[in-house]
């Protein structure tokens, strides 16, 4: 596909942008691995600060390092809930369901950012400013994976949860200290009875302001 040189006339939201759903069950089968480094490959064709590609992605199928992830995120969240003061019986439930969500995925992407290729700074607020810009094309970089897997008829859904606990993500799978997990993609092919959240409309006038 090459950028047009004219708008075309009437617009709208391409539908693979519209197709794609977060999607929280699957069919039993396996993603093929070829498949999943195709995502990535694409993953890895979203824009980054001055090319820089700060990203390390990881490739999660197996009974075990589901597990382990999964055990690993949810030690830090049950003391994070502790400490918010929830009670235990309701910690227990939030963490067994978290655990069930991520095991369940035939297959994981976890997605980690590196300081590789990152600008340094010898102050906190440039520094600070240079994680963010990788954050933010991390972001992009999820986005295309699951922009391809809805274009591959393969479900995704992001899930949060290492981006508050990196380093208990990291340690869990045996990752380098340098790979620090951000954000956790399960993948599959779709259950075809979930039915997804009816979206709401997009407020335009509301989230858009012209100058
Ligand atoms: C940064 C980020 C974190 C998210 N974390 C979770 C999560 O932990 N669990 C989950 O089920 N969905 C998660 N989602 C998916 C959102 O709930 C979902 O994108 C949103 O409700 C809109 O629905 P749609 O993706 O089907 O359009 C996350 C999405 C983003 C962008």
């Amino acid at each position: 596909m090459s950028v047009r040189d004219t708008p075309v006339p009437d617009f709208r939201v391409p539908a693979f942008v519209e197709q794609r759903r977060s999607i929280r069950a699957f069919r039993p089968e396996p993603v093929d691995r070829d498949v999943l480094d195709t995502l990535i490959e694409a993953a890895c064709l979203a824009p980054a600060p001055h090319h820089s590609r700060p990203w390390r992605f990881v490739v999660i199928d197996t009974d075990d390092a589901k597990a382990a992830l999964a055990h690993g995120m949810g030690a830090r969240w049950r003391d994070d809930l502790a400490r918010d003061g929830i009670a235990p019986e309701h910690v227990a439930e939030l963490v067994q369901a978290s655990y069930t969500k991520i095991t369940a995925a035939p297959a994981l992407v976890l997605a980690c950012l590196t300081w590789d290729g990152l600008d340094r700074y010898p102050d906190e607020h440039r520094r600070r400013a240079e994680w963010g810009m990788a954050l933010l094309s991390l972001g992009a970089a999820v986005e295309n994976l699951m922009l391809s897997a809805a274009d591959a008829g393969l479900a995704s859904c992001w899930v949060a949860a290492p981006i508050f606990c990196p380093e208990a993500a990291r340690d869990a799978l045996q990752l380098p200290d340098a790979w620090l997990p951000h954000a956790l993609v399960l993948i599959g092919h779709p259950d075809p009875s979930y039915v997804a959240r009816e979206r709401p409309p997009v407020p335009i006038e509301v989230l858009r302001r012209n100058l």
